[in-house]
This record gives structure tokens, C-alpha cells and sequence, in this order.
């Protein structure tokens, strides 16, 4: 057994937690490491579909301790009522999560601004964030002004720190037309979840490093993705924490020594959510068409997402900056019925063609495009590459040599059967 890192390839949604679902078979311990309830990950057991969206996928395994770390913006109302549900469908989450005490709370006035801010029109104020709070507790984090998770244990010594993280923000609020709240409330709507989270808090360092030693699988699984992280991804178009798989670590708590492999998630093709360059979107029926057969709607915001063409470059890309040594490819199923599938295998720029991703000049970069056959053969009843129609296969080869790190898994339909593994990760480390 060892620990293996998930991380998303692109720019978020790519499947994550269908992969890290199946794979936590085989995985006694679930971390998340970053993010917050940005994240949406939509599990599917027989018939029954859930989003969790602060909870690691881990926990549809009724025997998988789950872990949220340190590197978490945590909303205690949001993971409060992620708990109650999880409860109702017979799971027993508070049996097995264990919440970092030194995650960072998102209170409502990190949601407020947040709201604010993308309401605003202003120029640098507006990303497209999934409005929940994200920016501006990470912001309270780093200006070393943040409330922390352990801070539920102690509500009065809280409410001086809420005092002081209004302080700094008063002004700001104001310059966006809001109000400055009152700290009572505040800290009156946190006790009864303090009384529900307290009991959960934990060292999950501890017990990752543990599980580890112990000779446990431990699956790290990131949220996001690679293009969306703070230092690698389309900035300032990105969320406010590492989507990268370095980031595993010091979200987690462990150190790099402790990984065993990464493997990225890609999607067939590509979606983004939020603004920021896009080379290889399609504004046509075929975008069109994605979208409808992929269900390409957030499942966090419900807005509808970009889609495109798959981008070798930033493909190649992912791998680098996170030591791809796996790839899962989530949705082949869906390019099932186009004439023909384009990819995505260099760039122009004023400078010259390239083959890497032009990170920093992607709204001026002209995509060049590789054509390959498409298929019409439905493909979820495939259990293994052989079984593939010859089209998709060759599809798959294309996108392995291109990116030059092998697919350990292929995701054919949102079923758990309907995968086929090529490499188990996990028996690889
Ligand atoms: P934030 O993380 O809410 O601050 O949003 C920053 C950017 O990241 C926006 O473009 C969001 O649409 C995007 N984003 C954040 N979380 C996710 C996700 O889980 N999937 C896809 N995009 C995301």
C-alpha cells in the first residue's frame, strides 16, 4: 500500500471523485488538502447521486477514515449540513472525518465579500468565483488574521478574532456598498456548530503520517486543478490555494518523502468554469454538444461550463508541474457520436510555434489543431483498452504519448463499473 496524490489536470471538474471513489476501495485513508466548498464533487452509488463538496469522496466507503487538512478553508454551516445529509443516507460520518484544527473558517463575511466583489463590475475584482468565500479567507490566512478551526473550542477568545478580521475589513466593505456586520451574531451562529465540529477536531497530520507508516493506502485528493492553482494556474484567473500536487504535502501535513505517485485526472476534453482564457474552447454546436451529453453544468453553482477541445500542451504542462507519473481519463463516453475529434498540440505565438503551454500568453496563442477519426460505437459496457472501439483506443495511445505519462485508468460512464483500470496506483507506489 502507499500514498498516492489525485490532483486535477486542467481547470477543474475533471472527475475527481468518481476516481478517487473507486480507488478508495483499496485506500483505508482519504485526505483533502486544499480548497473549500468550491469544490463539488459528484458521487455516483447504483442510482443515487451526491455532491460533496468539503467532505473527501472517501466517505461512500463505510470503512475510510477521512481527513480534512490544514490547507482547508473550512465553512462549518456548509460541512455541518454536508454531515446531516451524509447521516440521513445511513453513512455515519462522524464515526470516521476528522477535521484539522488548523484548518482556516470561512465565516459569512469572507461569503459577503466575495459576493460583493464579483457583483461590483469592477476591473480586478471580477473572476467568476463560485461566490463562497474562498478569496477572502485565504486572504485573512496569509494577512495572519484568520480564525481557525481550533479557535471553536474557545468562542470568547474567537469573537476577539473576528473583531479584529472586521477591523481590517470595515473599510473594504464599505468601499463595495456593504455593511460592516456585528461580531454577537456572528459568534452566536457558530456555537451550535462548534458544538457539532469540536468533537471532530483532530492533528490529521498526525494521522495521515501514521496511516502512512502503518503501511495503509492513503489517497490525497486534491480539488480544483493544476491550471487553476494560485502559483501555476491562469492568474489572476485561479482559486486561492495550490491545486497542485506539491501542495499535498503542506495541506496535508506530510512531507514529500511520504508520496509514493500522482496521478491527474483529465477529462476527454477540456471545460472551465469562471472567466479567463480558454485557447481551445468551442463557441459552436459541438461546444454545445459537450456540454449537453457531459451534464457540463457546476455542481457547486450550476452555471454552465466552458467546453473545448483537449490541449496537449497544458497537458504536458500538468504533467510537469505535478510529477504526473498517471493519468486517468474521465469521460471518453461523451466524444462518442463526433465525426472526428480535434486535439490541441501546439501553439502559435508571436514568437513562434511551440509545443509547450504559452501559460502567460493564452488570450493571444493560437491553438494548432491535430485531427483524429471519431467513433460512433457506445463504449460503457467496455471493461478493458481491447474492448474499446479501434478509434478510441488510437485516441487514448494519442493522448499518452502526447503527454508522455501513461493512463492508468479510463472513466466510460458515471457508474462506478464503468471504468476500466489499466494500473492500480495504489499497488503501484
Ligand atoms: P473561487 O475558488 O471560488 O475563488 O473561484 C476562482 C476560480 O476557480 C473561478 O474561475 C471558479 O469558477 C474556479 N473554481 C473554483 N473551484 C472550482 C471547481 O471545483 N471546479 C471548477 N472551477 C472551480
Amino acid at each position: 500500500m502507499s500514498a498516492v496524490v489525485v490532483v486535477g489536470a486542467q481547470w477543474g471538474d475533471e472527475g475527481k471523485g468518481k476516481v478517487v471513489d473507486y480507488f478508495t476501495e483499496r485506500a483505508d485513508t482519504v485526505v483533502r488538502f486544499a480548497g473549500g466548498p468550491n469544490a463539488g464533487h459528484t458521487l455516483v452509488v447504483g442510482d443515487d447521486k451526491l455532491i460533496v463538496r468539503l467532505v473527501p469522496s472517501g466517505i461512500l466507503r463505510r470503512t475510510t477514515t477521512c481527513l480534512l487538512g490544514q490547507g482547508m478553508v473550512v465553512d462549518p454551516a456548509v460541512l455541518v449540513g454536508e454531515l446531516d445529509e451524509l447521516t440521513r443516507r445511513g453513512l455515519d460520518p462522524e464515526s470516521r472525518l476528522w477535521l484539522s484544527d488548523r484548518a482556516h473558517l470561512i465565516l459569512p463575511y469572507h461569503v459577503t465579500l466575495d459576493g460583493l466583489r464579483e457583483g461590483s463590475g469592477r476591473a480586478g475584482a471580477v473572476i467568476g468565483t463560485t461566490k463562497r468565500g474562498i478569496g477572502p479567507a485565504y486572504e485573512d490566512k496569509a494577512a495572519r488574521r484568520g480564525v481557525r478551526t481550533g479557535d471553536l473550542r474557545d468562542l470568547a477568545r474567537l469573537e476577539q478574532l473576528v473583531e479584529q478580521a472586521l477591523a481590517a475589513w470595515a473599510p473594504v466593505l464599505r468601499d463595495l456598498g456593504g455593511a460592516v456586520p456585528a461580531v454577537g451574531p456572528i459568534v452566536e451562529a457558530l456555537r451550535p456548530l462548534a458544538a457539532r465540529l469540536v468533537p471532530l477536531l483532530a492533528d490529521t497530520s498526525r494521522m495521515a503520517d501514521e496511516a502512512i507508516r502503518g503501511g495503509r493506502g492513503v489517497l490525497l485528493e486534491g480539488a480544483q486543478g493544476t491550471l487553476l492553482d494560485l502559483d501555476h494556474g491562469t492568474y489572476p484567473f485561479v482559486t486561492s490555494s495550490t491545486a497542485v500536487a506539491g501542495g499535498a504535502c503542506a495541506g496535508a501535513g506530510i512531507g514529500p518523502t511520504r508520496i509514493d505517485a500522482v496521478v491527474g485526472i483529465t477529462k476527454a476534453y477540456v471545460t472551465r468554469v469562471g472567466g479567463g482564457p480558454f485557447p481551445t474552447e468551442l463557441n459552436d454546436a459541438t461546444g454545445a454538444r459537450l456540454r449537453e451529453v457531459g451534464a457540463e453544468f457546476g455542481s457547486v453553482t450550476g452555471r454552465p461550463r466552458r467546453t473545448g477541445w483537449l490541449d496537449l500542451p497544458a497537458l504536458r504542462y500538468a504533467a510537469r508541474v505535478n510529477g504526473l507519473d498517471g493519468l486517468a481519463l474521465t469521460k471518453l463516453d461523451v466524444l462518442t457520436g463526433l465525426p472526428h475529434v480535434e486535439v490541441c498540440v501546439a501553439y502559435d505565438t508571436p514568437s513562434g510555434r511551440t509545443d509547450q503551454l504559452p501559460i502567460d500568453e493564452l488570450d493571444t496563442a493560437r491553438p494548432v489543431y491535430e485531427r483524429l477519426e471519431g467513433w460512433s460505437e457506445t463504449l460503457s459496457e467496455a471493461r478493458s483498452l481491447d474492448e474499446l472501439p479501434a478509434a478510441a483506443r488510437a485516441y487514448v495511445r494519442f493522448l499518452e504519448e502526447g503527454s508522455g505519462v501513461p493512463v492508468d485508468l479510463v472513466s466510460v460512464g458515471a457508474r462506478r463499473t464503468e471504468t476500466l483500470v489499466i494500473r492500480d496506483p495504489l499497488k503501484r507506489g
